[in-house]
Order: structure tokens, then sequence, then C-alpha cells
């Protein structure tokens, strides 16, 4: 590293909701979340930008059914996958989203490309036609799992308010939502944040998630966030920006998070985010029994799927 680069830094999550399970169930999670932050970590290492590594970990997250984006993505009230993502280049402190996008593999690079366009956020039927005019392939991200989740509600006259956090009925506790995320320091000291998700799962048609929008996903200069839970929540707290502009106006970005959750729990809000500023400090925190992420601090990878239950909030303090 020369004296002016800065030590890359990374988080990811696989959502929050209730405890894992079973031991079996952990390690499931543990080694798709770690195996993620290795191969994205090794692009930051050799020198890669903030926006590719959170691309590539999104696509790579969107690639594992076991969460609820891409491949695996929950079903909607009436049958079918919507997915949302979204993109923030922190540097350049812009935003760019597609909301309701069906049959595609990686809405983050829908995203992607809508950083270089004027119009930045498409939603609905201006999915398809772009998803035309780009020639990406026809992809159906369906799991017979979730499709089985589905059949059993519907069955259920469609009781439970939304689908499983992850795509495996024995590995959490009374399952609910998934969203996936990254944000990466790069070497150069530039940060992003991107965030994907099939939303809530069973939700009414039109249903438009946090993801797609800077109360989940936003980034500036001095830090960037990525939130899971639920839309409404996280809507409501305008999340991802307000820990974000905490940190800008001179918070630590331990503080912004922890007066940030405080908040959320005093609201009875369901959420969780991942964090990091321009000093390094790596962050995460929950309302939610657990948040499923995993992170590289420059040394070593480190996961909260055995953090302290009782905890809002917890932190790796930076040095650059
Ligand atoms: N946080 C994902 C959703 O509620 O759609």
């Amino acid at each position: 590293m020369s004296v002016n680069q800065v030590q890359p830094k990374l988080i990811i999550h696989g959502g929050a909701g209730g405890h894992i399970k079973s031991a079996a169930g952990e390690a499931k999670v543990r080694q798709a979340l770690h195996s993620v932050v290795e191969e994205v970590y090794d692009l930051l290492s050799y020198g890669g930008s903030a926006v590719d590594a959170v691309v590539m970990g999104c696509q790579l997250l969107e690639n594992q059914p076991t969460f609820n984006a891409g491949t695996g993505s929950v079903l909607q009230s009436d049958g079918q996958i919507r997915m949302s993502a979204a993109l923030m280049d922190g540097f350049r402190q812009r935003f760019s989203g597609i909301i309701n996008v069906s049959r595609v593999r990686h809405p983050i690079e829908l995203a992607k490309f809508l950083q270089g366009e004027s119009d930045r956020v498409i939603s609905d039927c201006g999915t398809g036609e772009l998803l035309r005019e780009l020639h990406v392939p026809v992809y159906d991200p369906l799991i017979e799992i979730r499709l089985q989740e589905w059949i059993q509600e519907r069955d259920e006259n469609f009781d439970k308010e939304m689908a499983g956090v992850v795509a495996e009925q024995a590995l959490i506790h009374e399952p609910r939502k998934g969203t996936i995320g990254v944000v990466a320091l790069d070497c150069n000291g530039k940060i992003a944040a991107g965030t994907s998700t099939g939303g809530k799962g069973l939700e009414r048609i039109g249903r438009v998630s946090d993801s797609a929008m800077p109360a989940g996903n936003y980034a500036d200069a001095s830090a960037g966030v990525s939130c899971t839970g639920i839309g409404e929540d996280i809507m409501d707290e305008c999340l991802a920006a307000k820990i974000v502009i905490r940190v800008t106006d001179g918070m630590s970005l331990g503080e912004a998070m922890q007066k940030s959750m405080i908040e959320s729990r005093s609201r009875k809000r369901d959420l969780g985010a991942i964090a990091i500023a321009a000093d390094g400090t790596i962050s995460w925190g929950k309302t939610s029994e657990v948040i499923l992420a995993a992170y590289h601090d420059g040394q070593k990878i480190g996961d909260t799927l055995n953090w302290n239950n009782q905890d809002l909030v917890g932190c790796q303090l930076g040095s650059k």
C-alpha cells in the first residue's frame, strides 16, 4: 500500500430476523457469507473500487439461493417474484435503483447501469423495457423451497405477513424478512453501498421495498449504509440516510448507529443495518433478534452470527 492509500474495509449482510435454529444452519450461513467476503475483499485488496466491490458482492449474494435476493427470492401474494436493488456511489453521492423487476439474474447490474443514466430509478413496466433494451437474458430466479413456502401460505389463506429470511425453513427460528447488502471502503478512501431484495414476500402487488430507496441504501464521502428488515419500518426511520448524515455532521459511526437503533427500538421497529465510515470504522446494528452479517477489517474475517442478542450495535473501530 502506498502512503496515500487506506486499508480497504468490507461488510455484507444476508438479512435480519430470528436466531438460527441449528449448528448446521449457522455453519451454512457462515460459509455462504464468509466465501463472499473472501472473494470481494480480494478485489478490494488488489485495488478494486468500492463500487465494483459492492456490485460483485451483491451479485455473489444474489447467486446464493439461501438469501432473499436474485435466485432464492420470495414470491409476492400473486405468486410472482419482483425484485428491487439499489447502488449508491458515496464519492459521487449518486443513487440509482431498480424497483419490482422480474425474470433477471442480477437486479444489482441494472442499478449499476442506471448510475450512468439521467433517469436513475426505474420501476415496474419500465424495468421490462430496460431488460429488452439491454438484451439481458431472461432468467427465472424461482427455487422450489420458495414455491413450496408460497403454496403453504396460500393453503393457509396467507395468514403470515411475510416470507422467511432465508430459504431453509430449518435454519431460522420464527423466520422473517430478508435482503442482502454490501458496503465497501476502497484503498482510495471511497465508499459505496448496495442492497438487493425479493421484498417481504406475500406482499400486495406494486408494494415498493425500502431497498431501492435512500431510506434502505445510502452513502456519501463520509459513510455508507445498507439496511435489512421490514421495509416500512426502515422507511419510517429513513434509516440509511439518517445514519450517514449523522456521520457527515460529525458523529462517530458507532454513535450514529447506536442513536439510530435506540430510536428505532423505542418505536418498535424491526430492522438492521451494516455500515462503514471513511475513518475505517465498521459497524452493524439491529432491533431484530439477529443480523446475518460478515466483515473483513483488513486483518481478519468476522461475523455477527454468535453476537450477543441483547446488544443493539457492534463496532470495529477504524484506524484507516
Ligand atoms: N427490506 C426489504 C423489504 O422490506 O422489502
